[in-house]
């Protein structure tokens, strides 16, 4: 199959592109589109032949679950048959947006889509072209990331190219997504509700709603297909995570002892040490004070080392708390380590 790039302006779209789209979908096609936090492999999620499509392309298990994207409220309702008012209010706060809801699913739902599960996973990305996609389709769309099971989650449609490049039939480019990381995935049937996956939404945010959610356990995989080495370049990865000068020098330490032995390093750091590996390959993710920013350049820096041919990439630490919750997790499992207790 060829794959067909098309450009599309999110802040003018032609109907025309959406339609074509559209159309691919509900022919049971592929499409790979925006969202604000990765760009998705999108089918017709009620078309059991279509999903199937998506596993294959990607080469991923087939006990992994899609998240079902849907673009309005009411669609909710054919997807669970148990939608409370809490899961309305969450709704009302943060969709659309990246926020994750796993709820009893409906009959409706074919059983690959969920690998099986009685649970489903819904959310209403915040992205106009993914928006219109969905809204011309009349069907939710399933899309997991549009990169090959295990590499990083593409954050422009060349990386969705890099990855499957004649696996897909059309991907709609409207240049780099802005969060970075992927969703947030809230459990909505265990109480206390449960984060399965730190992302785009944080516990501090999501507590304003509901203040006793269980924060993310990384020990524990808890989402299923949520394995160890998620994420990874193909570098190996160390993630550093003592904080000041002891960081410094020991990243400085680390790179010299693998750079003697031959290997290509790169180094990822934070603006304002950017300086401190001076002999060394350092891409900048984005200064302490902004972890939108490390976030939404996280994965396009993994995959840049990846194209340069590092061998070891050696990463700064963030602070754990809103956003860097999400980064710190996938660095963590770049590195192919569980999270810490
Ligand atoms: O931001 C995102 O969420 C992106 C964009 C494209 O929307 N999508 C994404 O999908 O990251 P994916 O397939 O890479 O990750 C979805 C994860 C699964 O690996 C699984 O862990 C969890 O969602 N999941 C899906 N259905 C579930 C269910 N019924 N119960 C628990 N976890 C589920
Ligand atoms: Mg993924």
């Amino acid at each position: 199959m060829q794959t067909e790039i098309i450009k599309i302006d999110s802040t003018n779209i032609e109907v025309a592109k959406i339609k074509q789209a559209a159309d691919i979908i509900r022919n049971g096609g592929l499409v790979a589109f925006p969202t604000e936090t990765v760009y998705g492999l999108g089918a017709d999620a009620l078309n059991p032949v279509a999903v199937a499509k998506i596993f294959e392309a990607k080469n991923r298990p087939l006990n992994d679950p899609l998240i079902m994207h849907i673009a309005d409220r009411e669609d909710l309702l054919r997807l669970s048959n148990e939608v409370y008012k809490i899961t309305l209010d969450l709704v009302d706060e943060f969709w659309p947006g990246p926020l994750t809801l796993v709820l009893k699913k409906s009959q409706d739902i074919p059983p690959i889509v969920t690998a099986g599960l009685e649970t489903v996973a819904v959310r209403m990305p915040d992205h106009p072209v993914a928006l219109s996609l969905i809204r011309e389709s009349q069907t939710p769309i399933a899309a997991p990331s549009a990169n090959l099971f295990r590499r990083p989650s593409p954050t422009s449609a060349q990386h969705v190219l890099d990855d499957l490049n004649e696996k897909v039939d059309l991907i709609l480019d409207a240049g780099k997504t802005n969060v970075g990381v992927e969703s947030t995935i809230l459990d909505l049937t265990q109480t206390p509700f449960r984060i399965l996956r730190p992302g785009g939404v944080s516990l501090e945010s999501l507590r304003t709603i509901i203040p006793d959610i269980e924060p993310y356990n990384g020990n524990k995989i808890l989402a299923p297909g949520m394995f160890i080495r998620h994420y990874s370049p193909k570098a190996k990865v160390i993630l550093v995570e003592e904080n000041g000068k002891v960081q410094i020098d020991k990243i400085n330490l680390l790179a010299s002892e693998f750079a003697i032995q031959g290997y290509c390093i790169g180094i990822i750091a934070k603006e304002e040490n950017k300086d401190k590996y001076s002999d060394f390959n350092v891409k900048v993710f984005g200064p302490t004070k902004n972890l939108n920013l490390c976030a939404a350049n996280l994965f396009s820096i993994l995959r840049e080392f990846d194209k340069e041919g590092a061998q070891v990439i050696i990463a700064e630490s963030v602070k754990e708390e809103g956003l860097g919750v999400a980064i710190m997790d996938r660095l963590r499992k770049a590195s192919g380590r569980e999270n810490k207790v």
